[in-house]
């Protein structure tokens, strides 16, 4: 380290520990944030260049392992085991060479994928746990085999379209990488394997953020005074189910009244889902067949379409709102105007790559909903994330 970085690297170290000692003393989300923060900046200062390339370099290896450590049931077996596990146990899964897992093992343990309790002996850590979530196999399954091969094409693709933000869902980076010429939609319905391992990872959340109910007040803003005689929540692009499955644990209503609506495909691939919720297939560039319910909830599905595309759905919605009663809730990024962190930076290349979609700053979504007759009424944002629900009405009086 130089004379000059020192001051700096002091300084950082200062804030890192006095965040870490505030979020000690109170356990919120956002002081956890901002410890998070503060420790990958003095993480930052403490690598050189060099380091921070060669990381870079190394990183996707280190999901070759994680993904070839998964298909061996190494993550199973750790999580099963409560004694330490041996080399020779490792390799018995597959018959596999004990040199190979030996390997592999050394990329989990530096990572934090497993934890080493002597030469060749594993334990697992909270990060191997949770790779045997089905939910987590079906997203890193999603990334590995369907996802990269397109983000690893994409630069190729801006070179030929003469850098232009993608907007168009049937040439993009997906096409260009699976010289295809229909959605991803369509891409999904003809790869049954892909749709499985993309829903598993829609049901998974992305990340730990709880259910909307949990930080949206739903029982005053949907629920109160409202007749049960109308649809009251209508989950449109709504995957398998799950955010409605949710809803009805919170606010057990009877039959009929919450309706989840997707592509055949979709609908067609659910295994499993409550009597009470009804099923519509549907098509979201066609009219809204559902009219005067209570709420249309789009949840990841704005981010998947440009403006224009997101006209034609919006515009099927409002069509069939009822003034002064209906409501359109969408989940997704409220992008911030500076330092946007990595879950919605990252979150809108993933999206640029397949659907192709944006993440949306305030501004933006203001703009875009004024645009086809709606109103924002809030922001509802949990604390310490940068996703959340925005809610609109109609414009005008009733
Ligand atoms: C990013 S996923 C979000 C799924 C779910 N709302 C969630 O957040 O877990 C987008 C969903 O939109 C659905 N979708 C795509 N095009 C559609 C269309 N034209 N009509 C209806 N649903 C569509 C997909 O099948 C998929 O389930």
């Amino acid at each position: 380290m130089t004379k000059q970085e020192s001051p700096n690297i002091v300084n950082l170290t200062t804030k890192a520990v006095a965040s870490i000692d505030a979020y000690q003393a109170d356990k919120t989300e956002q002081a956890r944030q901002d410890a998070l923060a503060n420790a990958v900046r003095l993480v930052r200062a403490l690598e050189t260049p060099a380091d921070a390339i060669y990381k870079l370099f190394a990183s996707p290896a280190i999901l070759m392992a994680v993904k070839t450590a998964n298909d061996m049931g190494i993550f199973t077996l750790l999580s099963e085991k409560r004694s330490a596990v041996s080399w020779e146990e490792l390799a018995a899964l597959k018959n596999a060479d004990i040199q190979l897992v030996e390997r592999i093992m050394r990329v989990l343990v530096c990572n934090g994928f497993a934890s080493e309790l002597g030469p060749g002996q594993y334990a697992p850590t909270d990060l191997s746990s949770k790779m045997t979530e089905r939910k987590t196999i079906g997203t890193m399954d999603s990334l590995f085999i369907d996802f990269l091969p397109i983000i690893q094409k994409t630069p190729e693709f801006f070179q030929k379209s003469d850098y232009k933000n993608p907007g168009d869902p049937i040439n993009g980076p997906f096409q260009h990488a699976y010289n295809t010429t229909g959605s991803c939609w369509d891409w999904l319905a003809k790869n049954p394997d892909a749709l499985d391992r993309f829903n598993t990872f829609m049901e998974g959340g992305r990340d730990d953020t709880s259910h909307w109910t949990d930080w949206f007040p739903a029982q005053e803003q949907l629920l109160d005074g409202v007749s049960t005689d109308c649809p009251l929540l209508v989950d449109v692009g709504g995957g398998r189910g799950h955010d409605l499955v949710g809803f009805k644990q919170r606010f057990p209503i009877g039959a009929g009244r919450l309706v989840l609506e997707d592509l055949p495909s979709v609908i067609e691939d659910i295994q499993k889902l409550d009597s009470d919720i009804q099923r519509v297939k549907h098509n979201f560039f066609e009219p809204q067949p559902v009219k005067g319910a209570r709420a249309y909830y789009f949840k990841h599905i704005m981010h998947d379409w440009s403006d224009d595309n997101c006209r034609v759905i919006l515009k099927h919605t409002t069509a069939a709102m009822e003034r002064g009663f209906s409501k359109v809730l969408i989940e997704d990024y409220i992008v911030p105007d500076t330092n946007a962190g990595p879950k919605e930076a990252l979150t809108d290349m993933i999206v640029m790559v397949w659907c192709p979609g944006i993440e949306r700053t305030r501004q933006r979504w203001i703009e875009l909903l004024e645009s086809v007759g709606l109103t924002i009424t809030n922001f509802w944002l949990p604390h310490g994330y940068h996703k959340g629900i925005i809610e609109a009405e109609l414009q005008g009086k009733v």
